[in-house]
């Protein structure tokens, strides 16, 4: 579909394609902007552009890298960074990749030696930058020069964007492009510190909302070929309305159109009544009473689907939900047809698709959405179901760990066990914040007395990588006043006691 009135930033775009695919593989012109940020609500179409981005770029022959927050994901330690290096990074040869690999390893995905102790964030974050610097005079010297495009920063995980805010004012030195995409309303901290990200590394477009005109042009194209009806019809057009209701925004322009579609609509004054019934439930809260209207079946799918979050798959979504798998198929079947959910398509024949099904919203706005409308009891449940349905199927695996931050704590010690278990993958990736989340929670279950000095040194570990050394303290006094704590532990807990306090002193 046509993007209406992007032109600056298309232009922008070009320009730094341009730039990029012109370099001489091993210098960087120093124009600088070599990233550029897209801002804007839900809906103003970041993502629409990233995507155009990435077309323009692969026509060029460049290797575009995609990765996106995800609100539900904002637990997992480097969620973002995996998903942006790790299908990439195999193509550096051990020897190319070079010194310091060990470091990131853990962080961007690669198989990473065993260690005691976590590295630091900051050596994490410089061994990453090493990676991706060599990658991209790796791709540049062989004329596929890099993109990266990191869409929804404002959901990521606070570990990858920590990471982006130091790489950004790096990035002009390199021979790459990245462009990333962020709701500028967010207010989270990470994101403000990103926003300030140092050196002016970042041309920023903050996208606006579609004209009178623009809109005009969609109701157009929308019942092009329909009969012909007057798109104007006594003092306030069809068109006029649609801007009206939806404040020109393109998401919620473009799917009024649809529902108006769907519901028989023609362009005509005597639909603007119906239009303004439509409106509410395109996004916003009325969007779940909307699916309301398809049946149980598909409401408790796309319950399971939101819950679920990256790891969607329809077995996964039709274990969650408790349905038969005829009855989560069809409710998958409806939902799509209704541009809810999209996943991909069978074969003609009706055999699945090689890979598992992946399964989301069409848009992750309808993914929070759906999330929040769910009764907080149910979703409390829904993520115990989850982590118990991803234990089974996908062993060892992270993704059960963020479900259990989220149900009610139980004296189960196989959620203390799974959390230590995350908690010691993040600290090794270099995650300390998601494994102090973990380590706090697995202490709350509560664990057997026996484990708990062991666990509050850990949380201590975390809480001093986290840069919370009173923190720390608190937890290493905890651990040595449990009657529990074997000598070993006491031994480890009183020489990191002494670092932790001297770090509190200094502050
Ligand atoms: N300039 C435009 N002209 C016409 N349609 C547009 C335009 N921008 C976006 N759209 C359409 O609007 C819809 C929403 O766009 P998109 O998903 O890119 O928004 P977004 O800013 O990424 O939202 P979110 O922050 O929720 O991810 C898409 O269907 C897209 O094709
Ligand atoms: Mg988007």
């Amino acid at each position: 579909m046509a993007l209406w009135e992007r032109e600056a930033e298309f232009a922008a775009i070009e320009r730094q394609l341009a730039r990029l695919c012109a370099a001489s593989p091993s210098t960087c012109d120093d124009g600088r902007a070599r990233v550029l940020a897209l801002t804007g609500a839900t809906g103003l179409g970041k993502t629409a552009l990233l995507h155009e981005t990435a077309a323009r770029a692969s026509a060029r022959g460049c290797t575009v890298l995609y990765a996106r927050g995800s609100e539900q994901e904002q637990e997992s330690g480097f969620h973002v960074l995996r998903a942006l290096w790790e299908p990439v990074l195999p193509l550096l040869d051990a020897h190319a990749r070079g010194g310091g690999t060990d470091l990131a390893a853990a962080a961007v995905g690669l198989s990473a030696p065993a260690c005691a102790v976590g590295p630091p964030p900051h050596a994490v974050y410089r061994a990453v930058d090493q990676l991706v610097a060599r990658l991209a005079a790796h791709l540049a010297a062989r004329a596929a020069p890099l993109v990266v495009l990191v869409d929804d920063v404002h959901w990521a995980d606070p570990a990858s964007l920590a990471w982006l805010t130091r790489f950004i004012p790096r990035a002009p030195t390199l021979p790459l492009l990245c462009v990333i995409a962020y709701d500028s309303r967010d207010g989270r901290p990470g994101l403000a510190e990103l926003r300030k990200a140092p050196g002016g590394a970042q041309q920023v477009h903050a996208l606006d909302a579609l004209s009178a005109h623009a809109v005009d042009a969609l109701v157009r194209a929308a019942f092009e070929g329909g009969p012909e009806e007057p798109l104007f019809g006594g003092e306030t057009s069809f068109a006029q309305e649609c801007r009206t209701l939806t404040a020109g925004n393109p998401l919620a322009v473009t799917r009024l159109l649809d529902r108006a579609g769907e519901a028989g609509l023609k362009p005509h004054r005597d639909s603007l009544p119906r239009l303004a019934e439509l409106a509410p439930t395109v996004c916003g809260p009325g969007f779940h009473e909307h699916l309301q209207g398809f049946g149980p079946d598909c409401v408790r799918l796309c319950w399971a689907v939101a819950v679920l979050g990256a790891a969607a798959t329809l077995p996964l979504a039709t274990r969650v939900a408790g349905l038969g798998a005829q009855a989560a198929r069809r409710a998958a079947g409806t939902l799509r047809r209704a541009q809810v959910l999209d996943m991909p398509p069978r074969a003609p024949d009706g055999t699945p698709p090689a890979a598992e099904e992946a399964v989301c919203f069409t848009h992750p706005s309808f993914a929070g959405e759906v999330y929040r409308a769910i009764p907080s009891g149910l979703r409390t449940a829904l993520h115990g179901q989850t982590a118990a349905t991803l234990a089974l199927t996908r062993p060892g695996h992270l993704a059960s760990a963020h479900h259990l931050l989220e149900v009610h704590p139980d004296a189960d010690p196989t959620v203390v066990a799974e959390l230590h278990r995350a908690a010691r993958a993040y600290a090794r990736a270099g995650a300390p914040e998601a494994a102090h989340r973990c380590l706090g929670r697995a202490l709350s279950e509560p664990p057997a007395r026996q484990d708990r000095p062991l666990l509050l040194y850990e949380l201590a570990w975390a809480a001093l990588r986290s840069g919370a050394p009173a923190g720390a303290v608190h937890h290493l006094r905890a651990a040595l006043a449990e009657p529990d704590c074997d000598a070993p532990v006491r031994r480890r807990a009183t020489r990191l006691l002494a670092l932790a306090e001297r770090r509190s002193a200094d502050r």
